[in-house]
């Protein structure tokens, strides 16, 4: 299949989800240091509340697959937090051979403030595009403080909200109508089929399952004035599939292949 829209001059962003996450842990400061220089044009990350406010990266409810912590991240405080190690789950040992093995705060828990600094300190314009997770439980304080904290600290790329909660995003919307909101599908769900999005959407954000099974969805959603942000596309196949598809964005664990995959097609 070939990348007709690529070749057409329409180029496909590459969104480092959770960082450069196939080679370093995910959501720490090492692995998006690494997508920065990989070249990324944007970064992926999923926040929740701690239990005294902060907002952190971290995509599971618990700490237990990412750390050596247990425990929910909604019921432990940012000092807590700080005293564990988020990189050696997945370079046993503290990963001696990386950099960032001599630098504490490249595994450490992430504050999204923390992110927003290295975004605004990158030598160029690098976007971040933001998850809310269970957003629900906290009846809208993790949109308020992501809110605050954009306002708090402005960076020169654009911020995307993400959700797969409509409600997270009308809240956005509501309060933030400048910031532009992804709505994440898991399943292609009868009434997204047409490509209109709920009220507080403004991308559509399908899994690559999707599109695999309804590869006719990017055209409908594209009909509707939605640009398509496509997760998780690793796989060299899917990769050509989006471009192919002339998708707006592929979100990835593998900023750098995908990148060179991208540009040779
Ligand atoms: O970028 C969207 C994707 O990250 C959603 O799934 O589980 O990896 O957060 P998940
Ligand atoms: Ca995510």
């Amino acid at each position: 299949m070939s990348g007709r829209r690529e070749r057409d001059g329409h180029r496909i962003m590459v969104v480092a989800h959770r960082g450069a996450s196939e080679e370093a842990p995910e959501h720490t400061l090492a692995a998006y240091r690494k997508a920065v220089a990989d070249g990324a044009d944007a970064l992926e990350c999923d926040v929740r509340m701690t239990a005294d406010g902060h907002l952190v990266c971290v995509h599971d409810r618990r700490v237990n697959r990412t750390s050596n912590g247990r425990g929910a991240v909604a019921a432990m405080e940012l000092a807590e937090l700080s005293e564990l190690d988020f990189g050696s789950w997945k370079s046993p040992g503290g990963g001696a051979e990386s950099p960032d093995s001599l630098d504490p705060e490249g595994t450490a828990v992430l504050t999204l403030e923390r992110l927003l600094r290295l975004v605004a300190e990158a030598d160029r314009p690098v976007g971040l595009s933001i998850e809310t997770k269970h957003p629900t439980r906290w009846a809208g304080q993790v949109e308020r403080r992501l809110l605050e904290l954009l306002r708090a600290n402005p960076v020169p790329g654009p911020v995307r909200v993400m959700s797969f909660s409509a409600r997270s995003l009308q809240r956005v919307k509501t309060w933030a109508p400048e910031v532009p909101t992804v709505y994440l599908m898991q399943f292609m769900l009868p009434g997204n089929r047409s490509g209109r999005l709920p009220a507080g959407a403004r991308i559509a954000g399908p899994s690559i399952r999707i599109l695999r099974r309804d590869p006719g969805y990017v055209a409908r959603a594209h009909a509707e004035g939605h640009q398509v942000h496509v997760w998780t596309v690793d796989a060299p196949e899917d990769v050509e599939l989006c471009a192919a598809l002339g998708v707006d964005a592929v979100i990835t664990n593998r900023p750098r292949s995908v990148r060179a995959l991208l540009d040779g097609l």
